[in-house]
């Protein structure tokens, strides 16, 4: 596989103009609700540590990782779409596997703060033209119907308000080959026994006003068509308190 061409690689300089002044805004919901955590340089610097982001998933980041690139294989193929930046290593992992599989990554999001964290992460992986940033919002990808073979979504839906993550899907999958696979790592409806239930939902429901829905309504009611023809497969883990879902897009 060759992931070299001719082509300049793009300077962190003309990265980041790019990305700040290319009009794309911070919508309403994120800088009213996330501005702490994503939009600010410092928040950044504050969660950008595996083992903050560990105590945030209790102690659940290294297996919630495995189990999502275990289902995305070790060697990864194709073109793969990363829907929105996350902290910790995912990114340069899946970078690995894509590089194995002699494929490419792009990863959007919308924060300008965030692309450049996650350039910073992959550099190596984008020097070898395997990986790219794309300052988008997963509302308003932009990029051509059908031109990926699998998406991940990694615990976004929980922080977008119904509209927005309806959206996201869409977007998902149309950008997505039919048959192609969508792969959400998210919070789930845990067991009645599970203690985090009576400790920790108060908390997120404060914190994280929209994550309430992962509790009360259908998964499939975000998808285009409720989800009619595609295929879901829930792997539920930590007592329901996380769950993968692998979901296989309708033939087109
Ligand atoms: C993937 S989610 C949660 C990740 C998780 N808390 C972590 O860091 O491990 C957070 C990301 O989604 C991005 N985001 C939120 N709304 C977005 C949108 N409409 N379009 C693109 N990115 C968005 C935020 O800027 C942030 O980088």
């Amino acid at each position: 596989m060759t992931h070299g061409s001719a082509a300049p690689v793009q300077t962190q300089d003309d990265f980041v103009q790019s990305i700040e002044t290319d009009g794309i805004g911070i919508p309403d919901y994120l800088e009213k609700y996330y501005w702490w955590a994503y939009v600010r340089p410092w928040a950044v610097w504050t969660f950008e540590r595996d083992w903050m982001i560990n105590l945030i998933l209790w102690g659940w980041y290294n297996p919630l990782r495995r189990m999502v690139q275990e289902a995305m294989g070790e060697k990864i193929p194709g073109r793969t779409l990363k829907i929105s930046c996350c902290y910790g290593k995912l990114e340069p992992e899946l970078a690995d596997r894509v590089h194995a599989g002699g494929g490419t990554l792009d990863i959007i999001d919308v924060a300008p703060e965030q692309l450049k964290n996650s350039r910073r992460k992959t550099r190596p992986a984008f020097l070898d033209k395997v990986v790219r940033q794309f300052h988008r919002n997963s509302t308003d990808l932009g990029f051509a119907d059908n031109s990926y073979d699998r998406a991940l979504i990694f615990f976004l839906p929980h922080e977008q308000p119904r509209d927005i993550r309806k959206q996201t899907f869409a977007e998902a999958f149309r950008v997505v080959k039919g048959g192609g696979e969508v792969y959400v790592v998210e919070f789930a409806k845990s067991k009645w026994w599970h203690p985090l239930r009576y400790i920790w939902y108060p908390v997120l429901f404060v914190l994280e006003p929209f994550a309430r829905d992962m509790w009360h309504h259908d998964f499939a009611s975000w998808l285009p068509s409720g989800g009619i023809g595609c295929t879901l497969e829930r792997k539920l883990c930590f007592g329901d308190f996380y769950q993968l879902i692998k979901i296989t897009t309708p033939k087109k």
